[in-house]
């Protein structure tokens, strides 16, 4: 099992179980599961749904409501993740399910039964695509579908077709073969675009995570014109970016309103280096204050990548999962929350995080970043700054989440903190 989360307040949401019922996308930091870090890209329709399952019976009930299908859901077994000429594409250049993997996608009928499947056990249905354009699409000059007319997309008198909006000179850096920019700056490529996002949308699709299209593989202009499109879709698509190599707050600045969520990582394993690379990025991601924005008819979320938990493969393996994760308990149980609070305070290899949920609760995060046991501590004093307008001090009660231990204090409050471990309190004041 694996999750999908942002920065921000989603550990809060989890422990106070709140579902999300506006009308808005990703009015909280959208959560659930992603097939790629237990099945890479060869997971087939009942290993799927079998997983939904288990998130509709065990974690849906804290908010975790996304199921989705990451990369190359469209391509036969046969080939590999770089590979040109095994992705079934219709006769307009658009991905569909390989059938040999989802037996269900047969007959033009896509995802729309998986996604039924999925909403029927109160989930939401996402995929991943890839930015641009296919090169096989590309290769065979496919058609583009103007979907106002049903026709050819026409213009200056002419029809459009795929080698007029590739650009293989930009090709994916990770994906070369296989994936290529396009020319958004075209009415065919606008109408490429849309064309796709209307098909996946009848198909009801509610989560798109696209890639290769933020951070070092920035496309402004695909971000910005799939948003446009997006907004004027009668469905709500909760719209996510990837990967986020070299992202930065300033391509934050640039993306936040277009999305609901963006990385800000690269692609997080099951390994301590990972962990620790993200203090350093959740600070500087939490100091733009886009955390929660408006985004895409909603809000908007910077985004750690996955957590890899539990039954994992490893990252493009040929197989699905195969060992439990590489994480100690601690490392996990500081993974978790560092994922979920604002507002950093440090000394040398020690952490200290505040958040605040929506009952007047305050969560106070201890991180211990080395190898050492070592004992955090910290007054209540410093409780104030979450607090409008600085309340007035007064008695501070509540638990440390994961020993269980109970608080009350009107001082200081402490943890003994494992190497790489965390603590986690959960107060209110009285
Ligand atoms: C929806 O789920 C119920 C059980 O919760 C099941 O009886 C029904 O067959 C399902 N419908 C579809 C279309 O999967
Ligand atoms: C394309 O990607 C492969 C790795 O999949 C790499 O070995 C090769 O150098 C890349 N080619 C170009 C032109 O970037
Ligand atoms: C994109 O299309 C525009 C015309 O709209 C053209 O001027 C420009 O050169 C094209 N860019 C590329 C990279 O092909
Ligand atoms: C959106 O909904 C309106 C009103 O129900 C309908 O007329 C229109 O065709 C829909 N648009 C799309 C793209 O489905
Ligand atoms: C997990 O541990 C195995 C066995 O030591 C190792 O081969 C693998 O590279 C590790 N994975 C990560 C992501 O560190
Ligand atoms: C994190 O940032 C601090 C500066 O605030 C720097 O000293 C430290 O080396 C950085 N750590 C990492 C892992 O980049
Ligand atoms: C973020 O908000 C804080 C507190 O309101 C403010 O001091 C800071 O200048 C803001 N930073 C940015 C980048 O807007
Ligand atoms: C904290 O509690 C102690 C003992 O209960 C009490 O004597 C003290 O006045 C309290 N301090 C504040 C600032 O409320």
């Amino acid at each position: 099992m694996k999750c999908i989360s942002s920065l921000s307040l989603c550990f809060l949401l989890c422990l106070c179980a709140i579902q999300s019922v506006s009308s808005e996308n990703a009015i909280v930091p959208p959560r659930g599961w992603n097939s790629y870090d237990a099945f890479s890209w060869i997971i087939s329709e009942e290993e799927y749904l079998q997983n939904a399952n288990i998130l509709s019976e065990k974690l849906l009930s804290h908010g975790y409501e996304y199921a989705v299908v990451d990369f190359l859901w469209y391509r036969s077994l046969k080939g590999d993740r770089n590979s040109i000429g095994f992705d079934m594409i219709d006769e307009w250049g658009r991905m569909l399910p390989d059938p040999e993997k989802w037996p269900s996608s047969g007959g033009g009928r896509g995802f729309t039964d998986v996604a039924n499947k999925v909403h029927n056990m109160s989930l939401k249905f996402g995929i991943h695509l890839m930015a641009g354009i296919s090169t096989q699409a590309f290769n065979n000059n496919t058609p583009i579908l103007d979907t106002t007319t049903g026709q050819p997309y026409t213009e200056s008198g002419r029809v459009w077709n795929a080698k007029d909006i590739g650009i293989p000179s930009r090709a994916c850096r990770w994906l070369n073969n296989s994936f290529m920019a396009i020319n958004v700056t075209t009415g065919a490529g606008k109408a490429f675009l849309r064309s796709i996002y209307e098909l996946y949308a009848s198909w009801g699709v509610d989560f798109v995570k696209l890639d290769c299209v933020f951070g070092e593989d920035l496309d402004l202009g695909e971000i910005t014109s799939v948003s446009e499109i997006l907004n004027g879709l009668n469905n709500s698509i909760v719209f996510s970016l990837s990967p986020g190599v070299s992202a930065t707050p300033e391509m934050a600045q640039m993306v936040s309103s277009l999305v609901n969520m963006y990385r800000v990582t690269k692609d997080d394993w099951d390994a301590w280096p990972a962990i620790l690379s993200h203090f350093n990025v959740s600070r500087d991601f939490a100091a733009s204050n886009l955390t929660g924005a408006q985004g895409l008819k909603g809000k908007s979320w910077p985004d750690l990548d996955m957590l890899p938990f539990g039954w994992l493969t490893d990252a493009d393996a040929h197989e699905g999962p195969h060992r439990s994760t590489n994480l100690t308990q601690d490392e996990q149980r500081t993974q978790f929350p560092h994922i979920a609070t604002l507002d950093s305070a440090k000394t040398d290899g020690i952490r200290s995080w505040i958040a605040t949920g929506r009952n007047g609760e305050i969560y106070v995060a201890f991180f211990n970043l080395n190898d050492e046991k070592t004992t955090i501590s910290a007054n209540v004093v410093d409780l104030t700054i979450v607090q409008p307008g600085g309340r007035t001090l007064s008695v501070y009660e509540g638990t440390e989440t994961w020993s269980g231990t109970l608080i009350r204090t009107n001082d200081t409050f402490s943890a003994e903190v494992a190497g790489h471990g965390s603590a986690l309190f959960v107060l209110r004041s009285s």
